[in-house]
């Protein structure tokens, strides 16, 4: 069984922003949700997070959590920052260290670092080109880690030193109840630094292993915007590679945002400046044409969305035909070959299979039934001002252009209305309903003319009134 620690105390000052640092979003999820959500993946027995600066705020984004809170009321360091969580921390097992503002440690990784603390300590270490301002790993002539030396602290030769500290470990909860009371802040930043931990077990015969991420992003930190939007790059170009991998084709793989879990199938494509947010299931074959966001929905095999779209929390069947420009709002279910156009909302509504509403239509809190033809412009009056109303249309109905609806509202099998109709009565199956003034002819009318433009203004007026 695993505890993990999550360091998230750090007030996030390069941010400049309201929002504490761990609830800036990656990927639309706070950083701290992404952090969370690897331990929950591990199993975790135990997710401690160490909190100082907008403790409030971020506690109650996560009430939904089963994470033990750990206040560090003044942020002494990274050694003081695990030693406040000694006293809810279990006396036996393994904890791993993670950090609020590092999200994408990956749980294979820590899968892996677990598995290498045969001895009381393993942690994550990397080589870097430029390795400043990290603490460097000092090994030695058996190539064994002996220590962690900050820059600060660091002498000329130790800054050459390329394989740096990325702050990640697997310790023994024992070994940590033994070691971090000892800690000492006379160093450079007169800091307790949790580093300082390595040294100790060193020099007590433990050895102390290390391994190397798969991917260098999932040890990058965020300190300011500029890191966070490079590290939403790194992230998104990965996502799309793992797709590109699967059978997905991209216009432009810099030109897609995945946030959140997204299934795709087969030969999808997706066009430029797509976004795709929440849970989606995305069938075989699927086209999505530039600019569409689909969120929290699914869409069947062979299905064509045209360019912008909006689809949330919403079923489309297999084969359909959406937009350009159709906003498929939450809880509308559009069956197999359903066809919604442009300039359509529909919301909380069923469309049966085959069904079309091509133009400038609402639907909304309706059932619409298979093979109708709903005329552009047709709009269900389903809110009285207070209260939302159904309209029910069976199948096979055929609604004229600019129809209004006027909910609670039933159209019956087969039924025809003409166009221009206010329906505020039930139509039974098979009814024709014409709803709509008689139109009028009147024989030889005459237009009113023009009075004589050589009038003066004063007098145009006087016409006009
Ligand atoms: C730390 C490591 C360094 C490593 C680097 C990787 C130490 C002493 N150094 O340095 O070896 O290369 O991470 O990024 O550990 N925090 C708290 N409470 C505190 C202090 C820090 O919660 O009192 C949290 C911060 O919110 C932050 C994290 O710990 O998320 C790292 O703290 P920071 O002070 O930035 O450590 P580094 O100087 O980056
Ligand atoms: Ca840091």
């Amino acid at each position: 069984m695993v505890n993990v620690i999550i360091l998230a105390a750090g007030k996030g000052t390069r941010m400049r922003s309201q929002l504490p640092k761990v609830l800036q979003k990656l990927a639309d999820k706070p950083l701290l949700a992404h952090v969370v959500g690897t331990a929950k993946s591990l199993n975790a027995e135990n997710i401690i997070v160490v909190y100082g600066h907008g403790g409030e705020q971020v506690k109650s984004r996560f009430s939904h959590e089963n994470i033990n809170w750990v206040e560090q009321a003044e942020q002494l360091g990274t050694g003081h920052a695990v030693q406040v969580t000694l006293p809810v921390l279990p006396e036996s097992g393994k904890s791993i260290i993670l950090y609020g503002d590092v999200p994408l440690v990956q749980p294979e990784t820590l899968t892996q670092l677990l598995a290498s603390n045969t001895s009381g300590l393993s942690m994550i270490t990397l080589e870097l080109e430029n390795p400043a301002g990290l603490g460097r790993i000092i090994r030695d002539d058996n190539d064994k880690i002996t220590q962690i030396i900050e820059e600060k602290d660091a002498n000329e030769y130790q800054k050459h030193i390329q394989e740096v500290n990325t702050g990640i470990y697997c310790v023994d909860n024992a070994l940590l109840h033994e070691l971090l009371p000892n800690l000492s802040n006379e160093n450079a930043q007169q800091e307790y630094y949790l580093t300082d931990i390595v040294k100790m077990a060193a020099d007590k015969g433990i050895e102390i292993t290390s391994i190397k991420p798969a991917f260098a992003y999932e040890t990058d930190g965020v300190n300011n915007r500029q890191q966070l939007a490079a590290l939403e790059r790194k992230w998104q170009n990965y996502q799309v590679e793992q797709l590109q991998i699967q059978g997905v084709q991209f216009a432009d793989p810099a030109r897609v945002d995945i946030r959140g879990h997204i299934t795709l199938g087969q030969d999808v494509f997706i066009d430029t400046n797509v976004i795709l947010s929440g849970e989606c299931v995305i069938g075989d074959g699927v086209t999505i044409s530039t600019g569409c966001v689909v969120h929290n929905s699914s869409i069947g095999s062979h299905t064509l969305l045209k360019p912008y779209c909006v689809v949330a929390d919403s079923q489309i069947g297999e084969q359909a035909d959406i937009g350009p420009f159709a906003h498929i709002r939450p809880q509308t279910t559009l069956a197999s070959g359903t066809k919604v156009g442009n300039f359509v909302e529909t919301k909380k509504s069923v469309i049966g299979a085959g069904s079309k509403v091509n133009h400038l239509s609402y639907i909304g809190d309706a059932t619409v039934g298979e093979n109708c033809n709903i005329g552009a412009g047709t709009i269900t009056c389903n809110y009285d001002g207070v209260n939302k109303h159904q309209t029910h249309i069976a199948d096979e109905v055929f609604v004229g252009t600019n129809t209004s609806l006027v909910a609670p509202v039933a159209v019956g099998k087969g039924a025809t209305i003409g166009a221009g109709s206010v329906i505020t009565k039930d139509v039974a199956d098979n009814q024709l309903s014409v709803a709509r003034g008689r139109q009028v002819n009147k024989d030889n009318y005459q237009r009113p003319t023009k009075a004589d433009t050589t009038e003066t203004d004063a007098n145009n007026q006087e016409t006009n009134n």
